[in-house]
């Protein structure tokens, strides 16, 4: 598939059929998406995959927490927003609601008990770094990323990054034994998109470049 198609249709998908994945089929996609750059090439991501019946131990334990903590998905920022970013956090939802109506469903409510159980999807890549790394690794794990739903994209499959599920962090590790020197960054969900839902047909757009770029 074409690089500039790739780019331009892939979409984060919020419905996902349970059908399984051939594990050669998700190895075939992490070994594209660790083509990735990362400073000094130092590859700092490490992989936990989780299918079939633990994957919906996950989705329990997830909701449960959410249930209890009522973290929600958010921007997660440290001090109030500059307007223009909460602007475009809103005009996300807004966008999606119409959809959310013709569901019947809370968009909070789908949003993030969607995002505990990774909206269905039969696999779930936990993207994983050492805590001995400072956070400028951050920034390879985020290279990966767009490697990964991108690669994803291109073999027929979808994908949602979910990073709400960071907030569960301590739940996650002790139910997947994960070490406690291993901080989970992002979640990733990974499926057939369910093309049914009509949630899968919103579309996000983007900002003008005019609004982020000043050339000097
Ligand atoms: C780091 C990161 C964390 C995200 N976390 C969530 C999440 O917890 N739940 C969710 O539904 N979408 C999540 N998303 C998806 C974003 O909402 C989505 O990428 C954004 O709205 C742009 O839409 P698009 O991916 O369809 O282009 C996340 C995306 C990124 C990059």
């Amino acid at each position: 598939m074409d690089l500039t198609k790739a780019i331009l249709e892939r979409r984060s998908i919020r419905a996902f059929r349970p059908d399984p994945i051939p594990r050669e089929k998700i190895e075939e996609i992490l070994r594209l998406s660790i083509r990735a750059p990362s400073g000094i090439n130092l590859q700092p991501w490490e992989f936990v995959i989780v299918t079939g019946e633990e994957k919906e131990r996950l989705s329990r334990t997830l909701i449960k927490a959410y249930r209890e903590k009522k973290i929600s998905c958010g921007p997660d920022a440290v001090r109030p927003l500059p307007k223009t970013f909460g602007k475009r956090g809103a005009k996300t939802l807004e966008g999606m609601r119409p959809f959310f109506e013709e569901m019947k469903v809370s968009p909070e409510q789908y949003i993030n008990e969607g995002s505990c159980q990774f909206y269905g999807a039969p696999v779930v890549i936990l993207i994983c770094l050492d805590d001995a790394f400072s956070k400028s690794r951050l920034l390879d794990i985020g290279a990966l990323l767009g490697y990964l739903v991108l690669a994803a994209h291109e073999s027929g499959l979808g994908t949602c990054p979910i990073g709400l599920i960071t907030a569960y962090e301590e739940e996650i590790k002790d139910l997947l034994n994960i070490p406690d020197n291993k901080r989970v960054v992002i979640g990733l969900a990974l499926g057939h998109p369910d093309w049914e839902s009509p949630i899968n047909r919103f579309k996000s757009d983007r900002e003008d470049l005019d609004n982020m770029v000043r050339w000097v």
